[in-house]
């Protein structure tokens, strides 16, 4: 089976009504990005910042995956495929993809204020704990935090991202302004011969001499639009 790689971001989960960051009343209009997605910003008010994901968290329970989603699932039955997404919600999971990096961590778990990565600490939440308050303790004893990979740390799953991207036969980049590295620079690991397709609405400038063909449509006409070229393909 051919490897299908696909790099996904905010865009593929705006049908299922969830904020972008940076398009126009994106999410890092209404809040300042330093303040609750920066570890600074933690350390200064880890209060406003455990609420912000709270929300973020709650909102989970009212979306659904959107035929983007469905449809990078669905590629599991003719490629072998790897999700590599910027996003901390769970569509992808919901929709039935079964391998999944989350570059950035993930709203339906939380960790220690220590340190963030040992997995001893970290914790799923069920669907109806989506609170966590202050007070609440991880194993160590520390402020339960967010699983979320805020600005200023460590990617630590990007070794894992780059080196599937390194076996792919197929790269998919979907919904992500490729702003935000290091998961922009994966395509620099991409095999020179695989093909490389972008979907999203709008232009996306993506520092590269490689032809990347532009499905410039939303994610789930341009899933489709995609199952039909690779098909032909
Ligand atoms: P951005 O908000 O930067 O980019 C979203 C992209 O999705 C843009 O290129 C949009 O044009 C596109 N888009 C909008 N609607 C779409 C649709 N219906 N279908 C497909 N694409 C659509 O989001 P990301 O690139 O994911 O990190 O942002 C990367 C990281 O920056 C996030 O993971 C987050 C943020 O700061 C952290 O919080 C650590």
């Amino acid at each position: 089976m051919k490897k299908l790689v696909i790099l996904s971001g905010a865009g593929i989960s705006a049908e299922s009504g969830i904020s972008t960051f940076r398009d126009a009343g994106g999410l890092w209009d209404k809040y300042p990005v330093m303040q609750v997605a920066s570890i600074e910003g933690y350390e200064a008010d880890p209060e406003l910042v455990i609420n912000f994901y709270n929300e973020r968290r709650k909102q989970l329970l009212d979306v659904k995956p959107n035929q983007g989603h469905v449809l990078c699932a669905e590629l599991e039955k003719y490629f072998d495929v790897t999700v590599v997404t910027q996003n901390v919600d769970n569509l992808h999971e919901r929709a039935g993809s079964h391998n999944i990096i989350h570059l950035h961590g993930e709203l339906t778990k939380v960790c220690s204020s220590y340190n963030p990565n040992n997995p001893k600490y970290i914790k799923e939440l069920k669907p109806e704990e989506f609170e966590v308050k202050m007070g609440d303790k991880a194993g160590d004893g520390s402020q339960l935090r967010p699983f979320i990979v805020w600005f200023g740390e460590d990617v630590p799953r990007i070794a894992d991202a780059a080196y599937e991207a390194e076996k792919a036969d197929i790269f998919v980049i979907i919904g992500t302004s490729m702003n935000v590295y290091p998961a922009a620079g994966l395509l620099n690991y991409v095999p020179y011969n695989a093909e490389v397709y972008l979907i999203d609405p709008k232009d996306v400038y993506i520092d590269t001499e490689r032809k990347i063909t532009h499905i410039k449509k939303g994610a789930s006409e341009g899933m489709k639009e995609l199952m039909r070229l690779i098909a032909e393909g």
